[in-house]
């Protein structure tokens, strides 16, 4: 984007960009954003500006377009401050870009596609590792093949997005069919496609699933892509799908002096209308009652979710080997256990939300204004 046109007008500039879109700022908003090294620190992006103590129209000594119109400088009276914009900030403050979406959206096409990554490669370089995130931004899981069957793998994956999370499961957690915690997952029994963490306030990011051993029948692993679920009821039944959006589901966890509790909404979405966190999980719902006609709708939309991450062709399935694991978008895919027979041992842990978003926009090199 460039810039082809600047006048100062009263208190505030009016730029006509290269699309001929034309946009006003006003010269507090410019002076409270100036990028000079006295304003802002230049490392941190923190604000060394003290914007209380700015007059309502600090005064300008002249604004150019600069650089073949690839900014905006502005040279202010005060203490000579100047400050140079690029035309593509400015731009994108002023117009709200609708991102497209960066998800693809999968059902049963994807058995046997998911992105399976080698281990031993990932793990050596930061560049090795930029594809594994786009993966997961695109599938919302990813697999991994040759892993040392040892929880030192498991750690040293996790911490490659960030700092294990610690919930009352632990940080790095490893279980088994031997019932050390009342939740079910300590168990050999199935367990049906949901989301984990309904019931924190912060439900976990990323998920990884690490198999150490197994030696027995069953206990395969089932992935619905909760974004095709909301996706698909939105196309068939927007009042279902409105209500999903809307009414928070409480949830609950207790175990002895443990009680977490929290509210979320089935579906959510970002400020650009795409799709942004799936909580569900019906074990763990608390008591809740609406009025009898929104409960009618709630309890139709909310069946056809649970119908539909049900529906084969919306799973992907398969059985976690030692060696293997499954690393997978909390905040997005829906995962399950069938019952086993025998022995299994699986390591894994969380990582937060933010720490994955955190390394993306690390690895890209993104600013805080470039989402
Ligand atoms: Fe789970």
């Amino acid at each position: 984007m460039l810039i082809q046109r600047s006048e100062c007008i009263e208190d505030y500039i009016e730029i006509t960009f290269s699309d001929n879109k034309t946009a006003q700022f006003s010269l507090f908003w410019l002076r409270d954003h100036s990028t000079d090294t006295s304003s802002i620190n230049p490392n941190t992006l923190q604000r060394d500006l003290n914007t209380f103590t700015l007059p309502s129209a600090p005064e300008i000594n002249h604004q150019e377009i600069t650089n073949n119109g690839e900014q905006l400088t502005i040279n202010w009276i005060k203490d000579n401050v100047v400050s140079e914009f690029s035309a593509d900030f400015l731009y994108t403050m002023e117009f709200n870009i609708n991102e497209l979406p960066t998800y693809h959206l999968w059902g049963s096409d994807m058995q046997n596609k998911i992105p399976d990554f080698d281990f031993n490669k990932i793990i050596q370089s930061e560049k090795e590792f930029i594809p594994v995130l786009d993966a997961i931004e695109k599938y919302g899981l990813v697999t991994f093949s040759n892993m040392p069957s040892d929880m030192e793998a498991t750690k040293s994956l996790l911490e490659k997005v960030g700092y294990i999370r610690e919930t009352v499961f632990g940080g790095l957690w490893d279980f088994s069919n031997n019932e050390a915690h009342s939740d079910s997952a300590y168990t050999s029994v199935g367990i049906g496609l949901h989301t984990d963490g309904t019931y924190t306030i912060d439900p976990p990011g990323l998920q990884l699933l690490h198999c150490l051993a197994f030696d027995g029948e069953g206990g395969f692993n089932q992935f619905a892509d909760g974004f095709k679920i909301a996706e698909t009821i939105k196309n068939e039944d927007p009042k279902a799908y409105k209500i999903l959006k809307q009414i928070e589901v409480p949830a609950h966890y207790i175990e002895p002096d443990i009680q977490l509790r929290g509210k979320h909404a089935v579906i959510r979405e970002d400020k650009n209308g795409n799709f942004e966190q799936i909580c569900f999980n019906n074990f763990d719902r608390s008591p809740f009652k609406l009025s009898n006609a929104e409960q009618k709708v709630f309890y139709r939309a909310y069946g056809r979710f649970q119908q539909l991450i049900n529906d084969p062709n919306f799973q992907v399935t398969f059985q976690l080997q030692p060696g293997r694991a499954v690393w997978f978008d909390n905040w997005r895919a829906l995962h399950a256990r069938s019952s086993f027979t025998g022995f299994r041992h699986l390591a894994g842990g969380y990582t937060n939300r933010e720490d994955y978003i955190s390394k993306k926009l690390t690895l890209r090199g993104q600013t805080p204004w470039q989402e």
